[in-house]
């Protein structure tokens, strides 16, 4: 079998036409403008690269946006001060700080602060709660891709078995609840999983968020399995990999995402349409 290639930058592309666009287009014929602000500090060149991924996809949709950049020696107190300046600016209706932070400054302190109106990454604990709850709000960008993506590709959830490797607050816990949500059967699998290899090959579809280059093999996944991997690494030849060994697993599996232009395009997808869904909402 070779495996169909869901791929996020071609599914991206497509719904920024079908969907992000026209719902940009009928705000603007509200006068609404919707516009995203991302917050850097420091000069991770990371943390740049992953910007100018959202600022051009921002662009695409036809919102505003705006990066604001700091200096690392800003303090916590002066950064705390830009966002709520962000949470009573009318003007902006999303926002991010981008992560890693500074040691001095406390990114669970930074994300508290955030209105959950505003919270474009999804990731202050009152949208946390209601993706847990499954109700409505801005649902964390990683995971959100995910989900939309394997929708896309024409695989189902219901009664389906989701393995999920990894147990980040940001990709591995919210996707497994997403999953769960869509009423997928689920398993959550970690670094001191047990005989992994007994639940990695249950899986109708495998979600490997675990950090390390290439460590799901094509022989531990069963036949016709939908795999989505978030990992990505850069080897010391140069080549970007993830935590899945595309080769051998594409022999195996029914679809499979590639690293890169895979999850990537659809978190900066998801980032952006978590914008235009806080502008829906606040134009209401
Ligand atoms: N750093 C790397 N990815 C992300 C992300 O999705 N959101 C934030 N805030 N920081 C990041």
């Amino acid at each position: 079998m070779t495996a169909q290639i869901i791929s996020g930058k071609e599914i991206a592309e497509r719904l920024l036409e079908a969907e992000l666009q026209p719902r940009v287009e009928s705000l603007n014929n509200k006068n609404v403008q919707p516009k995203l602000v991302i917050v850097l500090v420091g000069e991770n060149p990371a943390s740049k690269s992953y910007i100018r991924q959202k600022e051009k996809f921002a662009d695409k949709a036809g919102i505003l946006h705006e990066t604001l950049t700091y200096p690392d020696t800003i303090t916590e107190i002066e950064l705390l001060n830009i966002i709520d300046d962000l949470n009573n600016d009318t003007t902006v209706h999303g926002f991010m700080v981008q992560a890693p932070l500074p040691d001095h400054i406390s990114m669970s302190k930074v994300v508290d602060a955030i209105s959950p109106i505003k919270d474009a990454d999804g990731f202050t604990p009152e949208s946390v709660g209601n993706l847990f709850l499954g109700e409505d709000s801005l649902q964390c960008c990683t995971p959100k891709g995910i989900i939309r993506m394997i929708k896309e590709s024409g695989a189902e959830f219901s009664g389906q078995h989701v393995v999920v490797i990894g147990r980040s607050n940001i990709v591995g816990k919210p996707v497994a609840i997403l999953a769960l949500n869509e009423s997928a059967t689920v398993t959550i699998c970690h670094s001191r999983t047990q005989n992994l290899n007994n639940y990695v090959a249950q899986a109708d579809i495998l979600i490997v968020a675990v950090g390390r280059p290439e460590f799901v093999h094509g022989d531990q996944i069963k036949e016709g399995t939908t795999v989505i991997d978030v990992g990505i690494h850069r080897t010391d030849e140069g080549k970007l990999v993830g935590d899945v060994h595309f080769e051998s697993a594409s022999k195996k599996a029914k679809a499979i995402s590639p690293v890169p232009g895979g999850v990537g395009p659809m978190t900066v997808f998801s980032l952006i349409e978590n914008t235009i869904e806080a502008a829906e909402r606040a134009s209401i």
